[in-house]
Formats: C-alpha cells, sequence, structure tokens
C-alpha cells in the first residue's frame, strides 16, 4: 500500500496527541483512505527532554532535517508562537506539502496569506484545532457558508479560562490553582497569559472572522478582557446571585459590513445560552440567516481532542473530500 510521510513539529500536549492518535487510527485510515500514513520525523527545541517512545521516528531539533525528507507529504503544526512557525510552514507548502496546525497565534495574523500561498501550490491547510479545540466549528462554517450568511459569533473560545471560573464557583478554588490544574491537564499554554489575558480567545475569534466575514477588524479597535482579575469574592458574590461568570468572544456585522468584536468577562443569568457551559468546555453560537442560531459545544482544550480534529484535517485533505476546502 502506497505511503503518505508526515512530520510533526513540536512534541508536547498536542504533538504527542497527533502521534497516539495516529497511530491507533493507522488500520482504520488504511482502510478508509487506502493509503498509510508513516511519522518519520518530529521536531522538538530540547532534545534532551524526556519523551515517549517513539520507535523508528527521527527525533531533530533540525528543521532541514524535515523540510529535507524525500516524499514528504504532510507536515502537522504543534509549536508556539508565530515564528519560526510561520517560516516552517511556509517552506513546507512551498514543498508541496499540505500542512495542518494548531497554532493560533501564527494562524490568527497568517491565515490569508498562508491559505494564497497554499493556494498557489495545490495544497490543504488544515486549521480545524486552532479554534475551540475538539469542537468542529470550522468545519461547520466552511459547510454552511457555501449557503448562509453569517451575522454573528459569540462565544467561550479558551477552555482554560472557563475551566478555571468553574473550579472557583464549583469548589471555591483560588485563581492560581485553577491555574495550575489547567496546566497539569494539559489545557493551558506553556505561558498562560494568553489564556488568562482574554489574548487566546482573541487569536481564535480573529481566525473565525476571517472565515466567516473574509476579513478581520482592526485589532487595534478590538477591547481584549481577561479573567485574571477576578476573584473568588466576585464568583461567590455572583453565584449567590443565581449568575455566572463567562468569558465572552463575539463578533457581529453590521449593515454596511463593518466588524465590531469584544473578549471579555460577562456576568450571565440561567436564561443564556452560556450559562451551563462548564470545564474545559467552549461554544461557539453561528447566527446565520438561513438556519438560525447554531451552536456547538465540546472540549475546547487538550491533547487528544486536539489531535482528533488534526487527524480528520489530515483524513479530509488526503481523502475524498479534498476538494471541498474553501480557501478564505
Ligand atoms: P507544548 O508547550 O506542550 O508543546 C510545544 C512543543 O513545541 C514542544 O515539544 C516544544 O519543544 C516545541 N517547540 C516550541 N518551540 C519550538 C521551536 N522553535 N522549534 C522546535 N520545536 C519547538 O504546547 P502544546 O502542545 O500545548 O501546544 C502546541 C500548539 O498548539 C500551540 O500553538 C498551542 O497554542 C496550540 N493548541 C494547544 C492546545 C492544547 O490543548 N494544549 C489546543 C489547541 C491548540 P520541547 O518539547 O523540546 O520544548
Ligand atoms: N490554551 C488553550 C485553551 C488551548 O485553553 O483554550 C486550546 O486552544
Amino acid at each position: 500500500m502506497a505511503k503518505i510521510k508526515a512530520a510533526i513539529l513540536g512534541f508536547g500536549t498536542v504533538g504527542q496527541g497527533i502521534y497516539q492518535v495516529i497511530n491507533e487510527k493507522r488500520e482504520d485510515l488504511k482502510k478508509s483512505l487506502g493509503l498509510d500514513i508513516e511519522i518519520s520525523a518530529i521536531l522538538v527545541n530540547n532534545l534532551s527532554k524526556v519523551r515517549p517512545e517513539t520507535p523508528g521516528v527521527l527525533i531533530t531539533d533540525d528543521f532541514e532535517d524535515i523540510i529535507n525528507i524525500p516524499g514528504l507529504q504532510v507536515v502537522f503544526e504543534g509549536i508556539v508562537n508565530e515564528e519560526p512557525a510561520y517560516s516552517y510552514l511556509c517552506r513546507a507548502i512551498d514543498k508541496g506539502c499540505h500542512v495542518i496546525t494548531a497554532n493560533k497565534v501564527m494562524f490568527s495574523k497568517y491565515s490569508i496569506p498562508l491559505q494564497e500561498r497554499a493556494k498557489s501550490r495545490g495544497v490543504f491547510i488544515g486549521y480545524e484545532a486552532t479554534t475551540a479545540g475538539g469542537v468542529p466549528v470550522i468545519k461547520t462554517l466552511k459547510n454552511l457558508l457555501q449557503v448562509n450568511t453569517v451575522e454573528k459569533i459569540q462565544g467561550i473560545l479558551n477552555g482554560t479560562s472557563n475551566y478555571i471560573l468553574t473550579q472557583m464557583r464549583l469548589n471555591e478554588c483560588q485563581f492560581e490553582d485553577a491555574l495550575k490544574e489547567a496546566q497539569e491537564l494539559g489545557y493551558a499554554e506553556a505561558d498562560p497569559y494568553n489564556d488568562v489575558s482574554g489574548k487566546d480567545a482573541f487569536y481564535k475569534l480573529m481566525i473565525l472572522s476571517a472565515l466567516a466575514f473574509g476579513k478581520q477588524p482592526n485589532w487595534n479597535d478590538v477591547k481584549i478582557i481577561g479573567i485574571d482579575d477576578i476573584t473568588l469574592e466576585d464568583v461567590k458574590k455572583a453565584k449567590k446571585e443565581g449568575l455566572r461568570y463567562r468569558h465572552v468572544a463575539e463578533i457581529v456585522q453590521d449593515e454596511d459590513g463593518e466588524l465590531y468584536a469584544s473578549v471579555g468577562p460577562q456576568l450571565v443569568g440561567s436564561d443564556h445560552p452560556l450559562y451551563a457551559i462548564d470545564g474545559v468546555n467552549n461554544a461557539v453560537s453561528l447566527d446565520t440567516n438561513y438556519i438560525g442560531t447554531l451552536t456547538l459545544v465540546g472540549p475546547g482544550a487538550g491533547s487528544l481532542p486536539t489531535a482528533s480534529v488534526m487527524v480528520e484535517d489530515y483524513a479530509e485533505i488526503i481523502g475524498k473530500r479534498a476538494g471541498f476546502f474553501i480557501t478564505i
């Protein structure tokens, strides 16, 4: 059976999840795609870290070892920050590889040039994992945008913040203790500043904006507030009043096509659609002209939910439905 040669950039929470899901689903993927996948190499930063065993796979800290693999066809990316991720993906695309990324900091800024680059080289970019973890919001949007127009997007887009707020409310945890748990569970970023400051949710909202509206608002015009100033006392007081804190990201397009976005905590009552969304879950409500409001809910972070949607992107790109992708 013919093989697809793939590489993974980054071998932390997401990279290890991709490796696990591919190994667990390899036989099924062979059956559904008629092609086998082989992870040829994995890129890391620090070669001396102790990691799970990966028999027969080259572990390297040199991207040249990856990009020079003969016949490399797919690159999964799970590293952090804009660079060197963007440069690596540009080189992979130029070489004719499909790329599948989880890196929202990079993709929120470069989604349009990366997709144009991919289109010009006849390859595909999978980016479901950049936004809302295991919740298939990108697929859903691509699908419904063929017929529907999106008027508004509202949701909880950061699993760590929602986990912290939930632990503070249900277990009266201090903020720092709940954040430590989110880090141990692999939900938070290595540097959790973006999670608790609202920037992570902002990046995801910008990715949704580029897809749903074909453009983004001016980043400087978006008010971004995190959950880092919310105390246990605030959460307890809200609870007594029957209210819950939710970290809400929203974007609306007015009749003139102008976009208005905001990211910040809101106090919501039991009649609010985000009231019941607890723990690491994310929720995304899409207001559309024909369907009305559609809400997706599910785990917004974590190794296997994230990795599984990346492997789904792989299957979609390699499989029959590849031509279905829309380029924004
Ligand atoms: P981790 O910090 O657990 O892992 C990051 C990995 O990237 C590490 O293996 C690290 O190497 C490697 N790395 C970092 N910088 C470089 C570099 N310059 N060159 C080579 N390797 C590098 O992060 P996560 O796995 O949690 O997240 C990865 C990406 O996925 C991030 O962009 C994150 O925002 C995104 N994401 C994360 C989710 C989650 O639930 N954790 C969910 C959705 C998206 P080393 O191990 O040697 O330090
Ligand atoms: N740190 C992110 C979160 C990971 O907590 O939502 C998923 O993008």
